[in-house]
């Protein structure tokens, strides 16, 4: 998730691109930079890596004069931060923005290689630029040019062009990645998002997916790929500048939790490979010899990412067969635990970064194993130590309490777990082109049960505000969730709230169940269905006020429960990413109907760096 914005006018364009680009910095914010038509035949570039300021300071060294320009600030997904990985990239003439990620960019680097392209980033959108070039040099026009490259590459992105021949105008394109073009007198303009242009106008035109757009000063000529004319009504939005980098949310924890849906599908992205039913093992960066010479896998993470790592081991155990352990980073950590070569450590962490997961991924590789990290922030330290990454694709998190991390975290050790499987002969053909096909219907339904359970939901969390106590009970794959709708209500509302097993309700938990205990069983119809029923069936014989979080239209759950939350019927695998969803809500409500700080809870912090 990057964050893009360029500008047609009669105004000096930096100082516009450049407040723009702050509007957008929660989209991303390792590096950044700006090309600029400079007239006399150029175009005229700056870029510099870290916060924004670190350009505004080249900037004032440097200044860019012009009147036409793009700008971006980068979430790197494709080459670690840098400055030579930053945006604009430029080709022959070419400078080139791009929020998205390129699926066939190892392929189109190889063709560009081979016809002598001398590429200077590790990023696919610099291989865009060099595309649209070559199309150029063959005496295309730009708009044409774009189009002809858009019609080869595959992937999502928004992006947008500047020609050094044609220095009156921008040429933009989207698909799967947001881009909004803004129209004013005489001006206009794009971004990634309605934030960066609010200062400057209300009336937006939404590009939709397989369009493009030719902005000049005079306004916006939208087509299709392939060339149709295209018209488009404006939107006059109304939203204040703090509503609109929400997206219209009160929170930020809440517009993540609602983005869900595309942060799944962006670390899908280019990870499946449907037409032959399989994971792309190099996306994941381990040697297939790699992949048969583990002996055991050992999960290290802390918070959130802690209970994502036990769905891991409920992954690699069922479709790997390997021997499998999950640990607190912290607990691991200056133990002297037992670690060797023959142990694969995946490291999960949103941000990388977070101390004792580090100290104790370095142990273990200082100890033989063979580290993979799992992590969000592209470039942070667990990446940088690790043998192998394989990143999320969320996005950047605000919210302090990780929701739309956890579930990318989860899906990525699905796809590792079905990659071991199928590489050391656990998992068949048959059994791995299936959970290919779950995967790709998956952020829909994630979608459909977010919408489908949010107000029921939020009436609960109505209902039980002032509750003092909340207990989540879960069975395997559901035990872990419990434990994160815990963590969620505590973290966030400051309410005391147990995650427990469910099976180890009648060895204590019970004991503290009466009439004013919310329970919230997590009942889907999986391999531990009936047992859940039970669980049910017991805190409501002890009047506890039971919740089920259940299969579509199971009367049984709702017969035993006092309230029934529904989510589509999926195979086992899957149930984590729906049954959590109604718990982020849940936390959200009671935090928001109590008034406390969603996005910034007290002594909590996002990054912990500190023992
Ligand atoms: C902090 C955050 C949590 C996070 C945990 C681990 O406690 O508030 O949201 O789950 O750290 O962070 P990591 O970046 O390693 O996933």
């Amino acid at each position: 998730m990057c964050g893009i914005v360029g500008y047609v006018g009669p105004e000096a364009c930096a100082p516009i691109l450049l407040d723009g680009l702050r509007r957008l910095e929660y989209r991303g914010y390792d590096s950044a930079g700006l090309a600029v038509h400079g007239g006399a035949g150029s175009i005229d570039v700056r870029r510099a890596v870290g916060k924004l300021r670190n350009l505004e300071g080249a900037l004032r060294e440097r200044p860019l004069e012009g009147q036409v320009g793009i700008g971006h600030t980068r979430w790197a997904t494709h080459g670690r931060p840098s400055e030579v990985n930053a945006h604009p990239h430029v080709a022959g003439g070419i400078a080139v923005v791009h929020n998205g990620i390129i699926e066939n960019h190892l392929e189109v680097r190889r063709q560009l290689l081979e016809k002598g392209c001398e590429i200077l980033s590790d990023t696919d959108t610099e291989l865009v630029a060099h595309l649209v070039h070559l199309e150029v040099a063959q005496g295309k026009d730009i708009e044409t040019a774009v189009r002809a490259v858009l019609n080869t590459i595959e992937g999502a992105y928004a992006i947008a062009v500047l020609s050094v021949d044609e220095p009156e105008r921008i040429v933009v394109a989207k698909s799967a990645s947001p881009l909004v073009i803004g129209l004013a007198e005489g001006e206009t303009y794009c971004a990634s998002d309605v934030p960066a242009l609010l200062p400057y106008t209300r009336r937006m035109v939404f590009l939709e997916d397989e369009e493009m757009a030719v902005l000049e000063a005079g306004g916006a000529r939208i087509t299709t790929l392939k060339g149709e004319p295209v018209e488009r009504a404006e939107t006059q939005i109304d939203w204040s500048p703090v509503m609109a980098e929400k997206a219209g949310y009160k929170h930020f924890m809440l517009k993540e939790i609602f983005e869900q849906p595309r942060a799944l599908e962006d670390t899908l992205r280019g990870r499946l490979d449907r037409q032959n039913g399989a994971i792309r093992g190099e996306e994941i960066g381990l040697a297939p010899e790699k992949a048969k010479a583990i002996d055991r896998v050992v999960l290290l993470a802390c918070g959130t990412s802690h209970h994502a790592a036990m769905t891991g081991r409920y992954f690699i155990e069922t479709m790997a067969r390997i021997p499998t352990v999950v640990e607190l980073a912290s607990e691991f950590r200056g133990r002297g635990a037992v670690i060797g070569e023959g142990d694969l450590v995946i490291a999960v962490s949103q941000s990388g970064e977070t101390l004792d997961t580090l100290m104790a991924a370095k142990e273990a590789k200082a100890g033989g194993a063979t580290v993979l990290a799992i992590a969000n922030v592209i470039g942070s330290a667990i990446p940088r130590m690790a043998d192998a990454v394989f990143y999320t694709h969320a996005g950047p998190e605000i919210g302090v309490a990780s929701t739309k991390c956890f579930t990318t975290q989860v899906v990525n050790l699905l796809m590792v777990a079905a990659w071991l499987g199928h590489q050391r002969g656990a998992m068949s053909d048959e059994a791995l082109a299936e959970l290919v096909e779950d995967l790709a219907r998956m952020p829909q339904l994630v979608s459909d049960t977010l919408k489908g359970t949010r107000q029921l939901v939020a009436n609960l969390a109505r209902r039980y505000v002032d509750a003092r106590d909340v207990l989540f009970l879960g069975r395997g794959l559901s035990f872990p969730i419990a434990l994160e709708g815990a963590l969620k209500l505590k973290e966030i509302s400051y309410v005391h709230a147990e995650g427990y097993a469910a099976g180890e309700m009648k060895h204590g938990p019970i004991a503290l169940i009466d009439s004013t205990v919310p329970v919230v069983v997590l009942a889907p119809k999986d391999s531990s269905y009936e047992r859940s029923i039970g669980n049910l069936e017991e805190a409501k014989a002890r009047e506890a006020m039971v919740i089920a979080i259940g299969t579509e239209g199971d009367e049984k759950a709702r017969e035993v429960s006092h309230d029934l939350i529904e989510i589509p019927e999926v195979p086992e695998a899957l149930t984590p990413f729906l049954t959590v969803l109604p718990l982020q809500l849940y936390a959200y409500y009671v935090a928001d109907f109590k008034g406390t700080d969603v996005d910034q809870p007290r002594n909590l912090a996002k990054t912990v760096t500190v023992e």
